[in-house]
């Protein structure tokens, strides 16, 4: 039996068998540039008469969009993309030199970033573990490089104190925090009831863990003769690093235990942690939107761009009417199709005329989403790296910019750098987003330049992003409660008739190219296993 033989037959079956099946096939799961150069498979019974391939609409050539038109061609699918933009990719999104935006109510924005250098306003890195991105970029030669998501030399600034280094902000919290819970086991001071031997067990760990001395005390010492673990987690002083002859280096003080519990060290500390945020991180070399363009090229053909969507519309024999509207020509027109799949972030969808069903609509209106905005300073030196010795990573602060990006490719290179100045959500992004695109740039430069006093010297130009105020966006993530997940999410991932919702927003990878990408695969599925029954 031909491959072409077995995903008809398949196709028949529907339900779960045929999802297991394509699987199986390698087919979505693990896109396969094999089947895709082979002749396009028709789906088996479907609706179209007279033998047609079955056409799909899809509103919007993002991530989810291209990606789903990509496999549903495979599939033997006629689709055709509706784009609102002049460009494709969504929010997977590359500013470079000349790149212009304009925000709802704002002015035009153009970028002035130096050739070679861009900022990614969205999507930014990628976790090991999300395998459908990853097998995408394998699939397309899209080249990775690393994203550095932690270097602890990189600054944690917080009320009260001076900045420290990532490194010695940790540390302190582990070694105070070792210490004292080491002291309370020595005293029987634990509830629990442990053996002797659990408690030497325990210490021991304690004290490899933070380089506890043998009185149980956590004391980094800058003093040669008494290094120690604790010293050698602490590090030098930039200052003084070992060096030849009579330079040994010299270990950075520690802060007492006090300070680092009233500072509240250890709120961001923890980030890295989460399971999505856990080196190695990946982007892709020249930036994110390398994604973006290798689907385009694949799928370009099929993109409307410059094209809204005016109205969602369902026949009366159960397929699909759009009104869209040719942005260009000033000109609106209707399109038929036997099934729509609509990637629209609800933000956006909300505003759309459309026959869904009652409780569509009304979930669709009900899911809020994320004031999310990032700054790109384009800095004539790079002096983190110059004067700082920070490569790459991210520097955190309790001020509300946040955190700062430090660039992962170009390193010590002559021509400057663009920095993220600010990564800011909910609250603080919404008002720094009300600002004018000077006073944002002022904000980013206030608060940032307490981390690192060259950046009013150095600064070349910014570039900011609010994405509560990017039209065809209206927001950075859809935000579920526990509430709306078990309540909407249901709701909204069934199909409503012949139209599909689909995006990261409806998926557990809200806020991630993956989602993007797992949600299609998901629709493709149940659309092809639809029309195999239909
Ligand atoms: N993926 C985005 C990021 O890495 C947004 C996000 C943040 C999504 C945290 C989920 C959790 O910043």
């Amino acid at each position: 039996m031909t491959r072409r033989e077995f995903v008809r037959r398949v196709g028949r079956y529907g339900g779960a068998a045929a999802t297991g099946a394509m699987l199986a096939l390698d087919l979505l799961g693990k896109p396969s540039a094999a089947l895709a150069a082979e002749e396009p498979v028709t789906p088996a019974g479907t609706r179209s008469a007279g033998g047609k391939r079955p056409r799909v609409l899809i509103l919007g050539a993002g991530l989810c969009g291209m990606s789903a038109a990509y496999e549903l061609g495979k599939l033997g699918y006629e689709c055709e993309l509706f784009e609102a933009r002049g460009r494709a990719g969504g929010r997977c999104w590359t500013v470079r030199g000349g790149d212009r935006q304009t925000e709802v109510g704002g002015p035009e924005q153009t970028a002035r970033f130096a050739d070679g250098f861009y900022m990614n306003p969205g999507p930014a890195r990628i976790p090991g573990h999300h395998t459908t991105t990853l097998a995408y970029c394998k699939e397309f030669g899209v080249q990775l490089e690393v994203f550095n998501n932690v270097n602890e030399a990189a600054y944690y600034l917080v009320k009260g104190l001076p900045r420290v280094r990532l490194r010695e902000a940790r540390a302190d919290l582990r070694g105070y925090v070792d210490e004292l819970l080491a002291k309370a086991v020595r005293r029987d001071a634990l509830d629990r009831p442990m053996t002797a031997g659990d408690k030497e067990a325990l210490i021991e760990y304690l004290r490899d863990d933070a380089g506890l001395s043998p009185d149980l005390l956590y004391k980094p010492s800058a003093d040669r003769a008494n290094f120690n673990r604790a010293s050698e987690s602490r590090g030098y002083v930039y200052q003084d690093l070992p060096a030849a002859g009579s330079h040994p280096g010299k270990i950075s003080n520690a802060l007492d235990f006090e300070t680092v519990i009233k500072a509240g060290f250890g709120k961001h500390l923890g980030f890295e942690h989460q399971f999505d945020q856990q080196p190695t991180m990946f982007q892709p070399v020249g930036g994110i939107d390398q994604i973006a363009r290798a689907f385009e090229r694949r799928v370009g053909e099929r993109i409307r761009y410059h094209t809204e969507v005016r109205e969602i519309r369902k026949t009366s024999d159960g397929s699909v009417r759009l009104v869209v509207a040719d942005q260009l020509e000033g000109s609106t027109r209707e399109v038929f199709g036997d099934y729509c799949i609509c990637t629209l972030p609800l933000s956006v969808l909300r505003d759309v005329s459309a026959d869904f069903a009652p409780e569509t609509a009304d979930a669709i209106r009900q899911v809020p989403y994320e004031e999310v905005g990032k700054i790109g300073l384009h800095f004539k030196r790079r002096f983190w790296e110059e004067d700082d010795r920070i490569f790459g990573g991210i520097s955190w602060t309790d001020q509300d910019i946040t955190q700062l990006f430090y660039p992962n490719y170009g390193y010590l290179g002559g021509n400057g750098g663009v920095v993220i100045g600010y990564y800011q959500f909910g609250p603080d992004a919404e008002a720094v987003g009300k600002l004018s695109l000077a006073e944002r740039e002022a904000h980013a430069i206030e608060q940032g330049e307490k981390l690192h006093p060259q950046y009013r010297a150095e600064l070349r130009d910014s570039f900011s992003v609010a994405w509560q105020k990017i039209p065809y966006n209206l927001g950075g993530w859809a935000v579920w409660s526990e509430e709306a997940r078990s309540a909407l999410y249901p709701i909204l991932n069934r199909p409503d008739g012949p139209i599909y919702l689909a995006g990261e927003h409806l998926t557990y990878l809200g806020g991630w190219m993956a989602g993007a990408f797992e949600s299609a695969k998901a629709v493709v599925l149940s659309l092809h296993e639809a029309s195999a029954r239909a």
